[in-house]
């Protein structure tokens, strides 16, 4: 395993953005940005050992913090996905958070994930960013300071982990925001690539993509994941839960989740290229988000590539969105004063 840092470029603000990239004995590597704590570019191999790019990204770095274009490849925080009317009661108090879409927020507001984060150590396989946010810091309680430890390994595994520490009770639902497409070619809809999802629910959302409380379940629905099939063959049917245009947006339940108990969430394949991964996580949910908001026309991406609707798909793990305002009926666990809180997702690559 190696490491090396380079320089991105500089953010308008006159901030730098750094780039570090691990690569292992097969020459698969991941690149690490300090903006955003974020997931640069992964290069891993297809069936025939070729190695390509399978994330969205830019080269012009200012489009990373533009909130239009997706959080491409960032760390969320501090409370990834919506809460309902930027609002939580928390403690016995309530917190007001930025209504930066709509009446709710969305990502925590934004600025968490447009930042650079300090590097606070690298080794031949790992980084580890971290982050600063002040007490009330865009609402939310708490002095609190959030570590992400990326760790790459020779069986092409990306390790997140995530720890938290806070001088006060606090929330958090941190996540990574990567856009996925295995073909290494996103000229590629995702709308080809399989998927399974290891959840027979979803949180039902009201016309804003707000959860109500209630658990849909996803058998005989276009929901339904539960069985590895393409993306494309039911994403434009009409479904309460889904905007029409836009596809899948949309948090699934996993089965028998223990919160702090790793297990696979899903599997996306791209039969063309032969690439499969796995994710897996110790928290309850996970967003399926195929780009749909993305703009139909295309943006520039990294080296010639687009960004575009659709070319990506995007797996979150998370508590359920909005939370905060469900405690005794999602599942969910807060930040305790003064305790770490941690929490890790992996995305495992291998071909088929
Ligand atoms: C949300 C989408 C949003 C995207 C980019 C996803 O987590 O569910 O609605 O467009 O993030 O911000």
């Amino acid at each position: 395993m190696s490491i090396k840092k380079e320089n991105f470029a500089k953010l308008e603000n006159g901030d730098s953005v750094e780039l570090y990239t691990i690569t292992n004995k097969n020459g698969a590597s991941v690149c690490l940005q300090t903006l955003g704590a974020g997931i640069h570019s992964l290069f891993v191999p297809d069936k025939n050992g070729v190695l390509a790019d399978v994330v969205l990204g830019f080269d012009n770095v200012s489009d990373y913090v533009n909130p239009d274009y997706g959080y491409q490849g960032l760390t969320v925080g501090r409370w990834a996905n919506r809460i309902r009317d930027g609002k939580f009661t928390f403690g016995g108090v309530t917190y007001n958070t930025p209504k930066n879409q709509g009446t709710w927020t969305l990502h925590g507001g934004g600025k968490f994930s447009f930042t650079v984060w300090e590097t606070e150590k690298t080794g031949d396989n790992f980084v580890t960013f971290k982050k600063f946010s002040p007490d009330m810091e865009d609402g939310f309680p708490g002095n609190f300071t959030m570590r992400v430890t990326y760790t790459f390994d020779d069986d092409n595994t990306l390790k997140i982990d995530y720890s938290i520490i806070s001088d006060k009770d606090t929330v958090a639902n941190p996540t990574n925001h990567t856009y996925f497409n295995l073909s290494g070619d996103n000229s590629k809809t995702i709308e080809d690539h399989y998927l399974l999802i290891n959840a027979d629910k979803f949180t039902e959302t009201d016309s804003d993509q707000l959860p109500t409380g209630e658990l849909g379940d996803v058998k005989g629905t276009m929901m339904d994941f539960t069985s590895m099939h393409k993306i494309g063959d039911k994403i434009d049917e009409p479904f309460r839960a889904i905007i029409d245009g836009v596809g899948y947006d949309n948090n699934y339940c996993l089965y028998n989740k223990e919160i702090g108990k790793m297990s696979q969430a899903a599997v996306l394949f791209d039969k063309a290229s032969g690439r499969k991964m796995e994710v897996f996580t110790d928290l309850p949910g996970i967003q399926l988000y195929c780009g749909g908001w993305l703009d139909k026309n295309y943006t520039a991406g990294k080296n010639g590539s687009i960004v575009k609707y659709r070319r990506g798909v995007a797996l979150e793990t998370q508590f359920y969105p909005d939370s905060v305002n469900y405690p005794d009926i999602f599942p969910v666990k807060f930040v305790k004063a003064n305790e770490e809180f941690k929490t890790t997702t992996e995305f495992c690559f291998t071909t088929e």
